[in-house]
């Protein structure tokens, strides 16, 4: 069996999303959803309305006012931010996991998914782009996929390291030409399975391939630069420095500054800490 076989193995087996999201899913496009059915699948779990509450409040959602009751909190939230909040909260919790094929140890993946969604998030603020509503929740998922393949890059260490040492290839096009799959397209392919819907989809696919996508172009750039940003912070690189192409056109294509990556980079390091805190 090739390794694109048994990474579509691997994909089918991985876990479902999680129910609730499911459910909240099936509200998302209703424009009269009741918030008491909505607030009543939440409270359900005790420990999700806690940090409904938490990031509702919390510097990166921040209202002005302080939100005590959790309807109140979905209210303002609105359905899409309530739906991207609780699949944040449920999907996180499997980013806190050791890597060993990447090098990346137990909390290294979720550091650097918040890291790129805060970021992404900020630059598309600085832009004041309006059509980019999942970048956050885009951010979080990119690297979903280096969950299926790292007992794969594991197992055929030595050809990796051959080819980053030797030939110096990016590493998305090394995870294709050993494995048939890069992480993206592995990623990709899960949140097809939740039926995420096409942007998040695509958000995901085309992170290390902007110039790709026929579709969703900004939110494609955002989340790509926002990647690169992190990484050349040294925000989840693992052993092989995770080193990929950088395509200059979207930085070209939505007219971002130096000063603007700069003041993302130095924005963010603190609005991940605190989301850390409470995703985890
Ligand atoms: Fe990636
Ligand atoms: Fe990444």
């Amino acid at each position: 069996m090739t390794y694109r076989e048994q990474i579509a193995q691997h994909i089918d087996r991985f876990p479902k999303m999680p129910p609730l999201c499911r459910s909240l899913l099936g509200y998302l496009e209703d424009p009269d959803v009741d918030f008491k059915t909505i607030r009543d699948l939440v409270q359900y779990d005790p420990g999700l309305t806690a940090n409904v509450l938490k990031l509702a409040n919390s510097v990166y959602f921040g209202p002005a006012q302080e939100i005590s009751s959790l309807q109140a909190a979905l209210v303002r939230l609105g359905t899409r931010r309530i739906f991207e909040l609780v699949l944040s909260l449920t999907v996180s919790g499997r980013l806190v996991t050791e890597l060993p094929g990447y090098g990346l140890a137990g909390r290294d993946l979720l550091r650097h998914s918040i890291w790129t969604a805060v970021a992404a998030q900020e630059l598309a603020r600085i832009l004041q782009m309006k059509n980019v509503d999942t970048v956050f929740t885009v951010g979080l998922l990119h690297d979903l996929g280096l969950l299926l393949l790292d007992p794969f890059i594991a197992e055929e260490r030595e050809r990796f390291t051959h080819i980053f040492e030797d030939r110096r290839l990016p590493f998305d096009q090394a995870e294709k030409e050993v494995l048939g799959m890069d992480h993206a397209e592995a990623g990709a392919k899960i949140l097809e399975l939740w039926q995420l819907g096409p942007e998040i989809v695509a958000g995901v696919r085309w992170h290390h391939e902007p110039d790709g996508a026929a579709e969703f172009q900004d939110l494609i750039y955002l989340i790509h630069l926002a990647d690169m940003l992190s990484l050349s912070e040294g925000i989840g690189t693992g052993i092989y420095g995770l080193q990929f192409n950088v395509s200059a056109e979207p930085v070209r294509a939505l007219g971002l500054k130096k000063e603007h990556l700069e003041y993302t980079a130095s924005k963010t390091l603190d609005k991940m800490r605190e989301l850390e805190n409470i995703l985890t």
